[in-house]
C-alpha cells in the first residue's frame, strides 16, 4: 500500500485526507492519506522517521517554508516561493518539493470567474505564506501587477521587495490596509481582488476590506472556504465572488498529479471538500 499523508501544526480538521484517499479510491490505487500534527520543534525528527515510510505528503502552516531544508530538490515555483506544500518521494529514496497553491489559486480564478492571470492587475489583501505563495505564482503566470495590502506595512513591503528582485519588469506595490485613501488608488487599477488573511474564519470577523471600494467589474476571491463578509459585501456590489474551495481542490489534485502520474479525479475531490465543509456547518 502506498502511503500519503499532511503534516502541520494544528491540522486535525484539514480536508485533505478525506478528499485524497476518495480520489485514490475512485482511480483504484491501493494508498491511504492521513494526517499527522507535528508539534513545533518536532519537524526534523519527522523529516529523519516518518517522512521517510511515506510515498509523498502534503505541508502546511506553520511548516511550508522550513520543511524546504530537508528536501534533496525543489522544483523552480517551490524555490522561487520559498514554500512547499507537496513533496515526492521518488524511487532512489530522494525527496523533491513543489508549491501546488499558486496553481490551485489559477485554476481556482479560471473556473469561478473566467479569469486569466497573464496580463491582469491583482490587489492581493494579506502578506503571510498563503499571500506569498499566490503572488510569486501570479508574477511567474506573467500578472501584469500585484499590488498587497496589509495591517502590518512592513511586511507588505518586505514582500513587495523579493517579489521586485525576482519579477524586475513586472509592477509590485504595497500598501498599510489602513490607508483607505491609497487602497482606493490601487483598486482603481486592480482586475481581481484577492483575499487571503485569516480575517473570516470566525464567524463574527469583520471583512478585511471596505466595503464601499468593491466595484461590480472586480471579482472578489476569498481563500478562506466559506461565504465570508467580504464574500457577501462583494455580491452587494454586484461583483463576482468565490470562496478557497476551489483552490483546495485544484491544489489537491496537482498534488494527486504529481505523486501519482495520473489525472485527478476532480469532481469527486471537489464533491467530498463540499460534503464535508457542510457537515461542520
Ligand atoms: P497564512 O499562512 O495563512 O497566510 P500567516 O502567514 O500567519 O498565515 O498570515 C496571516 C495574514 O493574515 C497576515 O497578512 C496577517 O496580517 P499581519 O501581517 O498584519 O499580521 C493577516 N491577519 C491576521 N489577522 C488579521 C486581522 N485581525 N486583521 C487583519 N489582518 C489579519
Amino acid at each position: 500500500m502506498e502511503k500519503y499523508a499532511i503534516i502541520g501544526h494544528p491540522v486535525g480538521h484539514s480536508l485533505s485526507p478525506a478528499m485524497h484517499n476518495a480520489a485514490f479510491a475512485e482511480i483504484g490505487l491501493d494508498a491511504d492519506y492521513r494526517a499527522f500534527d507535528v508539534e513545533p520543534g518536532n519537524l526534523e525528527s519527522f523529516m529523519e522517521g516518518l517522512a521517510k515510510e511515506l510515498n509523498g505528503f502534503n505541508v502546511t502552516v506553520p511548516y511550508k517554508s522550513a520543511v524546504a531544508d530537508y528536501l534533496d530538490q525543489l522544483d523552480v515555483g517551490a524555490a522561487t516561493a520559498g514554500s512547499v506544500n507537496t513533496v515526492k518521494r521518488m524511487d532512489d529514496g530522494s525527496s523533491q518539493g513543489y508549491s501546488t497553491d499558486g496553481y490551485g489559486l489559477e485554476k481556482a480564478l479560471e473556473e469561478s470567474f473566467g479569469v486569466k492571470v497573464a496580463g491582469k492587475n491583482f490587489l492581493v489583501l494579506g502578506a503571510g505564506g498563503a499571500a506569498r505563495a499566490a503572488c510569486f505564482h501570479l508574477l511567474a503566470s506573467s500578472a501584469a501587477s500585484v499590488s498587497i495590502a496589509n495591517r502590518t506595512f512592513n511586511k507588505a513591503e518586505a514582500l513587495a521587495d523579493e517579489l521586485k528582485r525576482q519579477f524586475p519588469i513586472a509592477s509590485v506595490e504595497a500598501a498599510p490596509a489602513s490607508n483607505s485613501e491609497k487602497l482606493a488608488n490601487l483598486v482603481e487599477r486592480a482586475d481581481v481582488l484577492v483575499q487571503s488573511t485569516s480575517l473570516g474564519l470566525r464567524p463574527d470577523d469583520p471583512s478585511p476590506f471596505p466595503k464601499e471600494l468593491l466595484r461590480a467589474d472586480m471579482p472578489v476571491f476569498d481563500m478562506i472556504y466559506k461565504r465570508t463578509r467580504l464574500i457577501e459585501d462583494a455580491g452587494k456590489a454586484g461583483a463576482l465572488a468565490a470562496n478557497g474551495i476551489e483552490m483546495l481542490v485544484h491544489q489537491g489534485a496537482k498534488s494527486f498529479e504529481i505523486w501519482t502520474g495520473k489525472n485527478a479525479p476532480v469532481a469527486t475531490m471537489r464533491r467530498v471538500v463540499e460534503n464535508a465543509l457542510a457537515k461542520m456547518k
